[in-house]
C-alpha cells in the first residue's frame, strides 16, 4: 500500500506541476534541498575557481583596454560565486562549511578549470567555448523550480553572454592578425573544445541524477540535448572566425537532425574529476592561500558588524 501524501508534499507537488516557483519558506522533501545545495555550492565553487586561468592573464593583457575588460570579466565570475552561495544559504549550509568544503577538497567544481591557460589565446577560447557553454547549460536554469536559483540565474546568464562576446572578438582580433597570431588561437580552441564539450556532463545513459531533478523541474534538458544544442551554436560561429572546430567527425545528419561528432574521451574527464587534472591542486592551493590571507578582512567585517549592533542596541 502506497503511503498518501502528507498535505506539505501535495502542496509541494502541485507547485512543482503547476511550473511555480519553490521559495525558501516553503515546506520541500529533503533530497530536493539536499540536491539543490550541492548543485548550487558546486556551481559557486566553479565560479571562484574559474576565476583563476583567466586571473592569470590579468597582468599580462596585451593592452590597457584588454586588461580593463578582463578585469570587469573576472570580477563578474565573483559575483556569480556569491549570488549563487547566497542562494545556496537560503537552504540552511553557511557559506563557511561550503568555503571549508571547497578548500579542504572535498567538494566539486566544474572539471573544466583545472586546464591551464599558457597563451593569449586561451581568454579567447574560454570566453567562446567555456562561458558559451555555461550560457547553453544556464539559460533552462533560469526557470529552475527553486526561486532564488533561477532568479540568480537570470543575472548570471546576462554577464555571461558578454563574456561569450568578449572571447569571440578576441579570437576574431587574432585569426584577423599574423599567421603565428592565427595559429595561436587555432591551438587554443584546439585544447578547449573537447573540455568545452564534457561540461555538460556524461552522455544522458550514463548520468544517474537527471531523471529526478528533470522530474523537479531544476533541470529542463538532458546533458545531450544540451550538448548538441551548443555544438549548433558553435559552427556558424567558427565559420565566421575561420577557425576550425578540432573534430574531423563533425557535420550534419540531415536524417537524424542533430551533429555527429567524434566520440568524446571520458576517461580524459574522469580522471580530471577525479582530481588528476593538470591544475587541479594548485587551483586549490591557490584558493586555500585566498582564503588565509583574506582572514583579516573577515575579522575586521565581524568586528565592525559587532561594533554597529551594540551601536544599534544603544
Ligand atoms: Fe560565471
Ligand atoms: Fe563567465
Amino acid at each position: 500500500m502506497t503511503q498518501e501524501p502528507s498535505v506539505e508534499e501535495a502542496r509541494f507537488d502541485a507547485l512543482i506541476a503547476a511550473d511555480s516557483r519553490v521559495e525558501p519558506r516553503d515546506w520541500m522533501p529533503d533530497a530536493y534541498r539536499r540536491t539543490l545545495i550541492r548543485q548550487i555550492s558546486q556551481h559557486a565553487h566553479s565560479e571562484i575557481i574559474g576565476m583563476q586561468p583567466e586571473g592569470n592573464w590579468i597582468t599580462r593583457a596585451p593592452s590597457l583596454k584588454r586588461k580593463a575588460i578582463l578585469m570587469a570579466k573576472v570580477q563578474d565570475e565573483a559575483g556569480h560565486g556569491l549570488y549563487l552561495y547566497s542562494a545556496a544559504q537560503t537552504l540552511g549550509i553557511t557559506r563557511d562549511e561550503m568555503t571549508d568544503q571547497l578548500i579542504a577538497g572535498t567538494a566539486k567544481y566544474s572539471s573544466i578549470f583545472n586546464y591551464p591557460t599558457p597563451t593569449w589565446a586561451d581568454m579567447g577560447a574560454i570566453g567562446w567555448l567555456v562561458d558559451g557553454a555555461a550560457i547553453c547549460n544556464q539559460v533552462p536554469l533560469c526557470r529552475a523550480s527553486y526561486g532564488p536559483y533561477g532568479r540568480a540565474m537570470v543575472r548570471i546568464c546576462k554577464e555571461e553572454s558578454f563574456h561569450q562576446r568578449q572571447g569571440f572578438e578576441i579570437l576574431l582580433t587574432l585569426m584577423q592578425g599574423t599567421p603565428a597570431q592565427r595559429e595561436m588561437a587555432q591551438d587554443a580552441v584546439n585544447r578547449w573544445y573537447w573540455p568545452s564539450l564534457m561540461m555538460f556532463g556524461p552522455p544522458d545513459d550514463q548520468s544517474p541524477n537527471s531523471a529526478q531533478s528533470t522530474a523537479w523541474k531544476i533541470k529542463r534538458f538532458s546533458n545531450d540535448e544540451l550538448r548538441q544544442r551548443f555544438i549548433g551554436m558553435l559552427v556558424p560561429q567558427a565559420a565566421a572566425l575561420r577557425i576550425e572546430l578540432p573534430d574531423p567527425n563533425l557535420r550534419w545528419n540531415e536524417d537524424a537532425q542533430r551533429y555527429d561528432t567524434s566520440e568524446i574521451d571520458w576517461t580524459e574527464f574522469f580522471e580530471v574529476l577525479a582530481g588528476r587534472g593538470p591544475m587541479n591542486a594548485e587551483r586549490l592551493r591557490a584558493r586555500r592561500e585566498a582564503h588565509e590571507d583574506g582572514a583579516w578582512v573577515r575579522d575586521a567585517a565581524a568586528e565592525y558588524a559587532r561594533k554597529q549592533s551594540l551601536r544599534a542596541v544603544a
